[in-house]
């Protein structure tokens, strides 16, 4: 599926880098070559033979290489590929683009190159909740280059929260998606056009707002293979996150398991548990307006068991039940980081209207957003969606549409309601 394409992959000095390895070989499995540049600090992690050996081709690690230079100089080095992966792309890597810098090859090359680039951040969580990696990223996203990950979890350094990198499938799937290769498990990605930059959005509504969402389902374990879930797609909210991009918002999008292309443009912390969850939007705090279309599964396993259950002559496991976290109800009550506007969801089966007014007052959120998921509805896991928004001032209904359609009409409901709220 990446027949006849070019990746120049820019390998960083993180622990991550042994996963470009990895990549490099999806990436060839895939039918692409791959050109390698290897930072200095790179090369500590991960030897240039390795690189150049998966890669069947030299790695080129200088600027100021005569060899390299006579080679391949290194304006042609930044234009001979189809697309520009940095991976891992340290927090050196993101400032050193953010800010122009060009006083090594990584750096020079994408500075010169004409063709997009996609990075896959890795750092500690502390470096990535940096202000300044957060300044970056912003300036980066709006010059138009493409993330994927990093995602929460645990990391080498024994922290938690965002700041792993992605895995070499998912860097694979996100270079299928900028360039709409059939064959990766996802959804046809928007044409490149119209996510390569400023050219894509549909207006500045929310133009230097960061806006948080949650997608999705969690994933609650029973034992290493089993767990309990639920029937979310995830669809909605991934389409208020492109909708949110699309007027001008750093999104952050915080998601459970789903099978969906990780939007262009959008930050991507993947998480399963609920618990996960509610550390990776804390971790994602201060946020303009915040919007929780999770599925959050309202109970977890009390004991988690350490190996698979067996069955063989055992009694039936109780599942003893705790409750999670209710996201939304704490973020909204955050004494110091509640972001200006919190939308909840509410799924309901019955009673939609009353239920959802209810629910307003009860997480203490600025506005709901209620729809029927009842089985005739066909609204979980469906494509089209009728919901309503209630607020202090009533319930507006909106028709059946498409989900793309109510993401655009709720964020510009969203934006019309962050400006009348108080700071
Ligand atoms: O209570 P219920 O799950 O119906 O509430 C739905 C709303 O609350 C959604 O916005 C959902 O994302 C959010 N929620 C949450 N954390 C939970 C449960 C629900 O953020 N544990």
């Amino acid at each position: 599926m990446l027949q006849g394409r070019t990746i120049l992959l820019i390998v960083g000095g993180g622990i991550a880098a042994y996963k470009s390895a990895e990549l490099i070989r999806l990436i060839r499995k895939s039918g692409g070559a791959v050109r390698v540049i290897l930072t200095k600090a790179g090369r500590e992690f991960v030897t240039p033979l390795t690189l150049a050996g998966l890669s069947g081709e030299k790695v080129f690690e200088d600027l100021f290489s005569l060899t390299d230079e006579t080679e391949m100089g290194h304006i042609e080095l930044s234009r001979s590929a189809d697309l520009v992966v940095v991976a891992p792309a340290t927090a050196d890597l993101m400032a050193k683009a953010a800010n122009g810098l060009a006083n090594d090859l990584a750096s020079t090359t994408l500075l010169a190159t004409d063709k997009r680039v996609l990075m896959a951040p890795a750092m500690n969580v502390r470096m990535w909740e940096h202000p300044a990696t957060q300044r970056n990223l912003a300036t980066l996203t709006a010059d138009g280059v493409t993330f994927v990950g990093p995602n929460a979890g645990e990391m080498a350094c024994g922290e938690f929260g965002p700041g792993r990198m992605a895995e070499p499938v998912e860097i694979l799937a996100a270079v299928g998606s900028i360039f709409g290769t059939k064959g990766i498990p996802m959804p046809a990605p928007a044409p490149i056009k119209e996510i390569a930059g400023p050219a894509r959005a549909k207006g500045n509504l929310l133009a230097n707002k960061h806006v948080l969402i949650t997608a999705g389902p969690t994933h609650e374990p029973i034992d290493p293979v089993r767990y309990i879930a639920n029937r979310s797609s995830g669809k909605q909210g991934y389409a208020l996150a492109e909708a949110a991009r699309d007027q001008g918002a750093r999104v952050t999008l915080i998601s459970g398991p789903v099978s969906l292309a990780p939007p262009a443009g959008v930050m991507l912390v993947r998480i399963e548990t609920a618990r996960e969850m509610n550390d990776a939007v804390e971790a994602a705090l201060p946020a303009d307006i915040a919007i929780f279309a999770a599925a959050v599964a309202d109970w977890r396993v009390k004991m988690e068991a350490g190996q698979k259950l067996k069955k063989d002559g055992n009694a039936i496991p109780p599942l003893e039940l705790s409750e999670n976290p209710d996201i939304l109800a704490r973020i909204a009550r955050h004494p110091v980081l509640r972001p200006k506007l919190v939308v909840g969801f509410a799924a309901e089966t019955e009673n939609v209207i009353a239920h959802a007014t209810a629910k307003r007052a009860r997480k203490g959120c600025d506005l709901i957003v209620a729809n029927d998921v009842s089985p005739q509805s066909g609204v979980m896991g469906g494509d089209r969606n009728r919901v309503h928004i209630l607020g202090e001032s009533g319930v507006e209904t909106l028709p059946e549409m498409d989900k793309g359609a109510v993401a655009d009409a709720l964020v510009q409901r969203f934006a019309e309601a962050f400006s009348k709220s108080k700071p």
